[in-house]
């Protein structure tokens, strides 16, 4: 027994690792594990050392080795074994990666209070679309705006937001971040309009502050369509993905089931 005890601790110094490494759920932030392992290996090494003939034992093999006693292999292994370890380990360290950095970025920030929109200031928070509100009463004439937001769509739109409005569209790919996926809950039916009016009349450059690294490639769309073009475009975005907008009066309703 006493000639194992250097391979005692090490077999117990491995089980602790594995035990604190795949045992623990959820699991460890590393510099914590890296305390527990420190800890441990003083406490193994202390243990050993409290006993003269033990620490003796604990010894003996690493004098063995270092005193070229041991078998050619495992003085190869350990002298040359170890140092090339430690060495992987600090390049895994250091490499450099070819992932791209990772950069946060907040998908939806809050939106200015005011912006221009073809040299008007606009007020965010009152801001209604226009065309629902005037044909609320009248969904035919609605539907027509929104078949006519539907050609807008083609004509501006799907080349990056997709066919299906699943943010796929051709140059999707090329894009970083992709375009959005109006079929998707987590962008325009999570929204109200004059969010999404905001986000389209000043795209990309238009992002405040809270939305770097700003490599939105959305356009500024009031360099090019008119005012009322982007509303029915809008309304399209939510006819064609099968949406609605959020409304403050929906959210009340919720409320009250
Ligand atoms: C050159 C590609 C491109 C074109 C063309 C384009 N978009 Fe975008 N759009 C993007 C990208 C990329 C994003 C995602 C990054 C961002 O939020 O700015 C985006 C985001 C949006 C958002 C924000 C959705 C959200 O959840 O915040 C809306 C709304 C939108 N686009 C509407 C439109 C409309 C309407 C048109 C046509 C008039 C259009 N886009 C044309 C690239 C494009």
């Amino acid at each position: 027994m006493r000639r194992h005890t250097l391979y005692i601790a090490i077999m117990l110094w491995l089980a602790i690792l594995a035990g604190l490494k795949f045992g623990v759920r959820p699991p460890m932030p590393a510099s914590v594990l890296m305390i527990y392992m420190t800890l441990s290996t003083i406490a193994i090494i202390l243990f050993a050392a409290a006993d003269e003939a033990r620490f003796q034992a604990f010894l003996a093999p690493l004098r063995a080795v270092f005193e070229g006693r041991a078998p050619k292999a495992v003085q190869l292994l350990v002298l040359a074994g170890i140092p090339l370890l430690a060495g992987w380990g600090a390049w895994l360290r250091t490499a450099p990666s070819w992932d791209a950095p990772f950069e946060p970025r907040v998908v939806h920030p809050e939106p200015p209070s005011t912006f221009n929109f073809h040299g008007k200031r606009i007020d965010t928070a009152s801001l209604k679309n226009p065309l629902r509100a005037a044909h609320e009463k009248d969904p035919a004439q609605l539907e027509k705006l929104t078949a006519e937001g539907k050609t807008i769509y083609y004509q501006n739109c799907f080349f990056c937001h997709g066919d299906a409005l699943a943010g796929d569209g051709h140059f999707a790919n090329a894009f970083s971040p992709i375009p959005a996926n109006f079929r998707d809950v987590g962008t325009i039916s999570m929204l109200q309009e004059s969010f999404v009016f905001w986000r389209v009349s000043t795209g990309g450059p238009g992002l405040p502050r809270a939305a770097t690294p700003w490599l939105s490639a959305m356009p500024v769309w009031q360099n090019f369509l008119t005012e009322d073009e982007i509303w029915k475009a809008i309304l399209y975005i939510y006819a064609g993905s099968g949406s609605t907008p959020r409304t403050w009066d929906e959210e009340t309703k919720h409320e009250k089931h």
